[in-house]
């Protein structure tokens, strides 16, 4: 499920949602486009690149029509490529283009960043998301330490791609698309039973802290049900042997 965070210039975290409407126009407010694709029912044979581009034929030329491309092509990372560090890098530090960066993620999931005034609007794109980010837009793309994606690319310049860094330290202090995995987790998990509005979402210096404590509470609680255990085994040894004497006693006094 697509989520969005907001978080202010320092990392705190202003806002979050995994209501689609509300991502849509919250996203819409800044400039950037978020759509929907429908991906039930397709054929994308073994998964190569031409496969995957008659797959989604129909909504490519749509596209098209729209912001005549000059190429495309299909990206895809799994957990084993050598490179993925070096590829997670690539784009990780806050950049713009002179082409707009669109993206359909036939598979798999990643995260935008995108630095609009005071603000970082972190959204992770799943499975049938189409984004679009306008050209000199502030943003970064984080794949994550483990990335499983696939996804197609749409460029109207050749030299679009290119990324102009702008030097800001800002993507290390917002949390990274591993840290909003778990914050997804983290919510989902312990307030399903609550209503969307009111999911809390944690922050990360939070999470593992409160990650850490529960540890430390299950720690505590195992030693403690360890000593009952022992407790009451040591309680029912001397009941046991107090019962012994008592009776050896009585048979001895019988004898006599
Ligand atoms: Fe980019």
């Amino acid at each position: 499920m697509s989520k969005l965070f907001i978080f202010d210039e320092v990392g705190k975290l202003l806002q979050g949602t995994d209501d689609y409407g509300k991502i849509c126009d919250l996203l819409k407010s800044i400039g950037i486009s978020i759509e929907r694709w429908d991906v039930g029912n397709r054929n994308l044979g073994s998964g190569s690149q031409n496969e995957i581009m008659e797959a989604y034929k129909t909504e490519i030329e749509t596209l098209n029509s729209k912001f005549s491309f000059k190429s495309m092509d299909v990206v895809s990372l799994t957990p084993d490529n050598p490179k993925k560090d070096e590829f997670r890098n690539m784009f990780l530090s806050e950049h713009t283009h002179s082409d707009f960066e669109i993206r359909f993620f036939v598979d798999g999931c990643g995260t935008f960043y995108i630095h609009s005034d005071d603000k970082v609007y972190a959204v992770i794109c799943e499975k049938g998301d189409l984004i679009s980010i306008p050209a000199e837009t502030k943003h970064w793309f984080d794949m994550g330490t483990q990335p499983f994606f696939k996804a197609i690319r749409f460029f109207t310049i050749p030299e679009g791609w290119v990324g102009k860094f702008t030097g800001s330290d800002i993507s290390k202090r917002i949390p990274t698309h591993d840290d909003l995995i778990q914050f997804q987790m983290s919510s989902d998990e312990s307030q399903k039973e609550k209503p969307k509005e009111e999911i809390k979402f944690t922050s990360k210096k939070k999470f593992r802290k409160e990650k850490a404590k529960k540890k430390s509470d299950e720690g505590k609680n195992k030693k403690k049900r360890a000593e009952k255990k022992g407790k009451t085994k040591k309680d029912k040894m001397i009941k046991k042997t107090k019962k012994f004497t008592k009776k050896s006693k009585k048979s001895k006094g019988k004898k006599k």
